[in-house]
């Protein structure tokens, strides 16, 4: 692996992608490995980490770990001494069901991934940014961070939480004055296996929402609905009086 020897685009620079497998963060790390940046993709199921370092043997690095378990900074540290930098960390790993009976097993595996998961290592890699004095840091939350839903409350609510300390982080980036980029990438509904439930529609397929995931992560969007028409629906729920919103949330 070659150092990139430049600040945080383009070819050669380091991508860390936290949840890679499958889905859209392992269509993410195809597009940034066919770049020509060098990606250390992460997950739980080993062989499909490489499965896809085998078809990318020059770009790709694998590191597989658990982020509920208590290793995510040494593992990340590993895989950034692999990378040998770190320019991009795109926190994808998510975790979501329907809890029609407010299931404690979903709600604690939900919050442990997209909660206690998603802080520790932003946390981590926002602060080994601000010490190299630039980078990016961009996480897949969801539209579902828009209101609370019945159905899936850990969920939304984890995703809000995901959206709302990126934004935090945004407004500590501008303070300290680094060059640090903070993006909040808000799928709609994407074709996964984490896609669940009737009544889905606008539906992308991972390697649309990857693409234009990619690019917004390029152009240093702030935040960034995939696909774009998604921001309709999201001002459609975010200003939706409760009379209505009851019926649908
Ligand atoms: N699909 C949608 O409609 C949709 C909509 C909005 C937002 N999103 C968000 O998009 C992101 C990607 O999801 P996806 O739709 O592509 O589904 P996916 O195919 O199920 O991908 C989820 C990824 O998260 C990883 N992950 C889950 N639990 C983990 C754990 N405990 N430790 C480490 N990694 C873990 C999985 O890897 P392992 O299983 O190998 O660990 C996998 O790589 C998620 O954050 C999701 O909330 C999806």
């Amino acid at each position: 692996m070659q150092k990139s020897g430049s600040p945080f685009r383009g070819s050669g620079g380091k991508v860390i992608i936290i949840g890679a497998t499958s889905g859209i963060g392992r269509e993410l790390a195809t597009i940034y490995a066919k770049k020509g940046y060098f990606v250390g993709i992460t997950g739980r199921r080993n062989e499909l980490l490489l499965s896809l370092q085998n078809k990318f043997p020059k770009n790709i690095v694998t590191e597989c770990f658990d982020v509920t378990q208590k290793e995510n900074i040494p593992h990340l540290q590993t895989l950034i001494q692999k990378l040998d930098g770190l320019d991009i960390l795109i926190y994808n790993s998510g975790y979501g069901d329907v809890s029609k009976t407010l299931d404690w097993d979903i709600e604690k595996r939900t919050t442990d991934v997209n909660v206690n998961g998603f802080v520790e290592i932003i946390c981590y890699a926002f602060n080994y940014l601000v010490n190299q004095g630039y980078g990016q840091i961009a996480c897949t939350s969801s539209i579902a961070s828009t209101r609370g839903n019945s159905m899936a409350p850990a969920y939304s609510a984890s995703k809000a939480f995901e959206s709302i300390y990126m934004e935090g982080l945004y407004y500590k980036a501008k303070k300290l004055k680094k060059n640090i980029v903070i993006t909040d990438i808000q799928p709609g509904f994407v074709d996964t296996g984490l896609a669940k439930g009737n009544g889905k529609f606008w539906i992308a397929t991972p390697q649309k929402a990857a693409m234009q995931m990619y690019q917004a992560i390029k152009k240093k969007r702030k935040r960034a609905y995939i696909t774009k028409r998604w921001w309709i629906i999201a001002t459609l729920l975010k200003w939706m009086p409760d009379f209505l919103y009851k019926k649908i949330g």
